[in-house]
């Protein structure tokens, strides 16, 4: 792996429904932290995609009348229409239909065979379609009509049928110390769910199903399809060009960075995964972070509830920036939390256009106004300007701290907390009346200003992408000055450079007439 390669991925997304908000969130995450990554100079490769196989997405094509194969080529595409709706920058889409993933992990099945991994027995026990997970009899949970379910309160059906088996219980020891190392896993606050369920009663792993045939065969043994987790989770290497090791995008990009997951997948993120790549001789993945869940208004979200958030629809009715600002600000991240219309207008009134919004405007008319549209003369810094423009290296120092431990909401906080500052420099220098007391000095305060909106625009980037780009445009910052090392002071506005007339980039939602009450009341 090369240094300054950083590897992130996000779960890929069964393809029996269409896209929701908690897979947009979960994206999301990611593409902010890519474009950090690349904004700071890193070399990226971000990869997203579907899943593909399974019990669960043959069922769903049944139910639509379709052939598995057809069925999932339609439904992965509402997939690639998220990535672009949301503006996602994947450097990839893996689907587990594709040839060179099939290659993938029918190679890894081989390796672990020939490693003596894996056995052929038989298994009787539990199984959940919906999660696509085996369960055993203590895990299990009554359910509201009495019948037992899965923890996840999924339903269960009793499976017994020929299996292979990975020998996932001689794992434990690797495993423990593997997450000793530190930083595997997170939040912190996860880890101890993770350990006590490798130091428990750590089972051997069916892996293999009989009695449907879509998913990848089992090498040699065409009755057995592979359990769509083992071949889910290899989509991660046969985007990396596995099993040819000696390829360059596997040297430069193996062992990822980062798998980022939400915490109903962390178990076989970081307990399966790393002991298959282990038991493999591949190395396991540097760090797995499982974010929270997103509840609608204070429900669970459920497709039975019909209270399912439309990312496409958010996006029409708030725009995107907003809701990619709003997702990774409102809830710390790891946390679960509530998605409610009226925070979202809260965030989008006070946080983007009053505060940073008006920042902007302000500024950028006062130099129309009173500097004849041009970047103005920057005279004499006093401390006070000084303090404000180091606040801004400063700034990238703590965003990097908070991008490499996924705290998106913190950096964002910090990033407002700035923007706060900046206004209140505005109301205290008061410009406006320098204007004819000292013009000299008003001219140096809109600079100190101009400069604080650049960087501040810099940084808003990984978040939020287009709107950040259009104030760097109304500075007339080229496309080539904006990476992180063009912060201050490493590069500077040169005064004198005409500016386009301003125009607001972020707009104020209006409450329709009676839509307010309404949700209030909901
Ligand atoms: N196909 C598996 C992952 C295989 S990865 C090798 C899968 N897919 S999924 O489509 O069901 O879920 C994908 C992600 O969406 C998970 O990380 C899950 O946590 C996330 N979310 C689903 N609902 C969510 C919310 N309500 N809120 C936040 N994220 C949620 O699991």
């Amino acid at each position: 792996m090369s240094d300054d390669a950083y590897y992130l991925t996000t779960p890929i997304y069964y393809v029996n429904d269409t896209p929701h908000v908690g897979h947009a969130y979960t994206t999301l995450a990611c593409d902010a932290l890519a474009r950090f990554m690349r904004l700071d100079g890193r070399r990226v490769k971000f990869l997203t995609g579907t899943d593909e196989h399974g019990q669960k997405v043959e069922k769903s094509a049944e139910a639509a009348g379709q052939d598995p194969k057809a069925f999932v080529d339609r439904m992965s595409e509402h997939f690639r229409e998220l990535t672009d709706a949301m503006n996602f920058s994947n450097d990839d889409f893996i689907r587990t239909t594709e040839e060179r993933h099939i290659r993938s992990v029918q190679q890894l099945w081989r390796e672990l065979q020939k490693r003596d991994q894996i056995y052929l027995g038989s298994y009787a026990g539990w199984y959940s379609v919906r999660d696509e997970a085996y369960y055993a009899e203590s895990e299990l949970i009554e359910g509201p009509e009495g019948a037992k379910t899965a923890p996840t309160g999924a339903p269960i059906e009793w499976l017994e049928e020929p299996s292979y088996f990975f020998k996932l219980s001689e794992w434990r020891k690797p495993l423990l110390d593997y997450y000793a190392s530190g930083g595997v896993v997170g939040p912190e606050t996860r880890l101890n769910e993770v350990r006590s369920f490798v130091e428990g009663d750590l089972r051997d792993l069916s892996i293999s199903r009989t009695g449907f045939k879509w998913g990848v065969p089992v090498p040699d043994d065409p009755d057995h399809v592979m359990y769509v987790w083992l071949d889910a989770l290899t989509n991660y290497l046969s985007a990396v060009g596995y099993p040819d090791t000696e390829c360059e995008e596997y040297k430069t990009f193996w062992p990822v960075d980062l798998h980022m997951v939400g915490k109903d997948i962390l178990r076989f993120h970081a307990v399966y995964w790393p002991a298959f790549l282990m038991a493999a001789g591949v190395e396991p993945p540097k760090r797995v972070f499982a974010h929270g869940w997103w509840t609608n208004e204070g429900q669970k979200i459920s497709k039975s509830l019909g209270n399912i958030i439309d990312p496409f629809q958010l996006i029409e009715r708030y725009g995107l920036d907003p809701v990619r600002y709003f997702l990774l600000r409102e809830v710390p991240f790891g946390k679960d939390g509530d998605f409610s219309h009226r925070a979202m207008i809260g965030r989008m009134n006070s946080d983007l256009a009053n505060d940073f919004g008006n920042l902007v405007q302000r500024v950028l008319s006062m130099i129309a106004k009173n500097c004849e549209g041009r970047v103005p003369e920057m005279g004499t810094l006093q401390e006070r300007d000084k303090g404000l423009l180091e606040k801004v290296a400063e700034l990238l120092t703590d965003m990097r701290g908070d991008y490499r431990q996924q705290r998106f909401h913190t950096a964002l906080e910090r990033h407002m907390a700035l923007v706060g500052e900046a206004n209140r420099y505005v109301d205290e220098q008061a410009p406006w009346a320098l204007r004819k007391s000292d013009p000299e000095r008003m001219r140096t305060v809109l600079h100190v200003l101009a400069e604080v909106i650049r960087n501040l625009a810099i940084l808003a980037q990984p978040v939020m992408p287009d709107s950040a780009g259009r104030i760097l445009d109304q500075l007339t910052v080229g496309v080539e000055k904006r990476a992180f090392k063009h912060v201050w002071p490493e590069a500077r506005l040169a005064a004198g450079t005409a500016l386009p007339a301003p125009e607001p980039i972020f707009p104020r939602y209006a409450e329709e007439e009676g839509r307010e009450s309404e949700e209030a009341g909901a």
